[in-house]
């Protein structure tokens, strides 16, 4: 993407609106080859609810990097057998899909989860200043502890952010998202 390269803290009008012309070329791919679904079918059938209501596993022992890094983090096939080698599950069906994690461990196969969230790539989000900032999980995706499968409840569109930045009186120049 060349807008990478383009410095726009100090570009003049002109190249903003150059800005908008190749974000918005982008936006001419279809939709969904950017944006994930809401709630796509998953490679095995793990279900936040189960984790977190036998015994409240907390997020960031899967999704450890969140409070430090870009990235949330997902949990390594080792994380899940760390409990999986001895946890079968709790009827035949859910022992087939431990049967699938457990396929996957001796391949040494990372799990291919589909995206749920997923903006473009001309957009940044950074987890940890939301982090520090101390919002919590659920504002932006809802209560993942009840859900049996993920699913987006926020629209993550650039109005959706905005508002957010300006209740807050965070930044919300051009050059804080894209860049
Ligand atoms: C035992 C590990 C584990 C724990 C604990 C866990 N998750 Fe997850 N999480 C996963 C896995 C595996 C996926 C991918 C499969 C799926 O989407 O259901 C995932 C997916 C997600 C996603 C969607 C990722 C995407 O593709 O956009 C979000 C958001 C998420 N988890 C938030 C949370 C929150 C919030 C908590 C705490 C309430 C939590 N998770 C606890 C393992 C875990
Ligand atoms: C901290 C321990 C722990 C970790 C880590 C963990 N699980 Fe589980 N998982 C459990 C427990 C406990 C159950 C409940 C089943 C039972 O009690 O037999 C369960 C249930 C399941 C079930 C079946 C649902 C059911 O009710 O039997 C699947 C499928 C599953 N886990 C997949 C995963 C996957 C995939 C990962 C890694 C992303 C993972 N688990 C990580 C402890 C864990
Ligand atoms: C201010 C909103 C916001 C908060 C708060 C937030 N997330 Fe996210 N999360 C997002 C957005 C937006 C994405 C999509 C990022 C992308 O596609 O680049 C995302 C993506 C994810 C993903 C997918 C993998 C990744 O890193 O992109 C996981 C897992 C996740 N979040 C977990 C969490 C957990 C756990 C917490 C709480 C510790 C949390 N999120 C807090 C907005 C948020
Ligand atoms: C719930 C409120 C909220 C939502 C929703 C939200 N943000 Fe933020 N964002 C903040 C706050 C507050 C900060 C922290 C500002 C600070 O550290 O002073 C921040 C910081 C950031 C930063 C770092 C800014 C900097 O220069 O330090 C980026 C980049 C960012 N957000 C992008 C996004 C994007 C992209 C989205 C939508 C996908 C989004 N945010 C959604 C509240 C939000
Ligand atoms: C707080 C983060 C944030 C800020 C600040 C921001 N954007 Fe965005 N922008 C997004 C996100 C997220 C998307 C992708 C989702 C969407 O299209 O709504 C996006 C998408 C776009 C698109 C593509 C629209 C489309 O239809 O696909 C353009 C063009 C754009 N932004 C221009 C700008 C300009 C110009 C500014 C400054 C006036 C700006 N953005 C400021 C987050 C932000």
């Amino acid at each position: 993407m060349p807008i990478v390269t383009l410095g726009l803290r100090i570009i003049p009008p002109v190249s903003v609106l150059v800005l908008v012309a190749s974000l918005s070329s982008c936006a001419k791919e279809p939709r969904a080859m950017i944006a994930a679904e809401k709630s796509p079918v998953q490679p095995l059938a793990f279900m936040h609810d189960v984790h977190f209501e036998v015994n409240r596993i907390p997020c960031a022992y899967c999704h450890f990097s969140a409070a430090y890094s870009e990235e949330a983090g997902m949990p390594s096939v080792a994380t899940c057998m760390g409990c999986h080698r001895f946890v079968r599950g709790t009827s035949q069906e859910f022992g087939t899909e431990i049967g699938k994690l457990m396929g996957f461990a001796a391949d040494s196969i990372a799990i291919p989860w589909a995206r749920v969230h997923s903006l473009p790539d001309f957009v940044q989000f950074p987890h940890k200043p939301h982090i520090r900032a101390q919002f919590d999980c659920t504002i932006c995706h809802g209560d993942v502890a009840g859900m049996v499968q993920m699913e987006r409840v926020k629209p993550l569109t650039m109005g959706w952010c905005l508002k957010c930045h300006r209740d807050e009186g965070a930044p919300d120049d051009c050059a804080t998202c894209h860049y």
